[in-house]
């Protein structure tokens, strides 16, 4: 099933939202992104402080939304298991089907290591699954952070841009890494950003995205930065076609 994602900052911008998603399987309400211009708005991670809010939000989005719904939650502003059992409290208690934890702070930058031993902590706290996220980026990995945290499912993030073939890998398929399957799979991921986008905003997505899949090749730090000044689709397609295999 596909999840479509709300971020708001008041419930009566997040029930429209979720009115609006009628084609979605799953409703996700982000709770945790950290990004400036969410921060901004008042929505995403910023929310934790207020947990009235919170609850609020919550429970506009789950009134408004016949779907399963999923909460995606940070940290918040420090580690803290009394928070978190506060917030567990609010997401299961307003009839949320799973949560999501991505256990760093609010603030924190995706370098420092993601506490995974709070991902066990949320599981004591609530009988709704508990989806474990970051730093996940091999089948190892995965496997590592169920056992230790006991946790009923697993999001990746930026693995899954770098590494797409990261999901068959973790269903025990092996994949054979040549530049032939790296420029296949580029491309079939560059037209289903075209496909979902809409142009203005599909060649920011590819750019950014040719950032991180750019780490599987060894020249492929010069490959992103050339296409950062490229100005249209068929030109950074032009361009991959002819630059990608001598990158790998
Ligand atoms: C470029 C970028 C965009 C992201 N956008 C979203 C988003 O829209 N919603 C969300 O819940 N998380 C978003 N995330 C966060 C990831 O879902 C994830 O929580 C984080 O990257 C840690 O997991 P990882 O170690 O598997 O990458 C984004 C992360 C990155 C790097």
């Amino acid at each position: 099933p596909m999840a479509w994602q709300i971020v708001a900052p008041t419930p009566e911008e997040a029930a429209l939202g979720a009115a609006h998603l009628t084609q979605a399987e799953i409703i996700d309400l982000n709770l945790a992104c950290p990004a400036p211009n969410i921060a901004r708005r008042r929505a995403g991670g910023h929310l934790l402080s207020d947990l009235k809010l919170t609850d609020a939000i919550i429970k506009a989005v789950r009134q408004a939304a016949p779907q399963a719904m999923t909460v995606k939650i940070r940290l918040g502003r420090k580690p803290d298991l009394v928070f978190l059992k506060e917030l567990a409290a609010v997401i299961e208690g307003n009839g949320v089907d799973a949560v999501t934890l991505h256990p760093r702070l609010t603030t924190e930058k995706l370098k420092r290591r993601a506490r995974w031993e709070y991902i066990g902590h949320l599981k004591e706290m609530v009988k709704i699954p508990v989806i474990g996220n970051g730093d996940v980026n091999s089948r190892e990995d995965c496997l590592k952070m169920t056992a230790q945290t006991g946790c009923d499912g697993v999001m990746i993030g930026r693995a899954a841009v770098r590494r797409p073939w990261i999901f068959a890998e973790i269903c025990g398929i092996e994949q054979i890494i040549s530049p032939e399957f790296l420029l296949r799979t580029y491309e079939e991921l560059f037209n289903e950003i075209i496909n979902f986008f809409p142009p203005r905003m599909a060649i920011g997505r590819i750019k950014e995205f040719t950032w991180h899949f750019s780490t599987n090749l060894k020249f492929g730090h010069r490959l992103a930065a050339r296409m950062q000044s490229l100005k249209d689709l068929d030109a950074c397609l032009d361009f991959i076609r002819g630059n990608f295999i001598k990158a790998c």
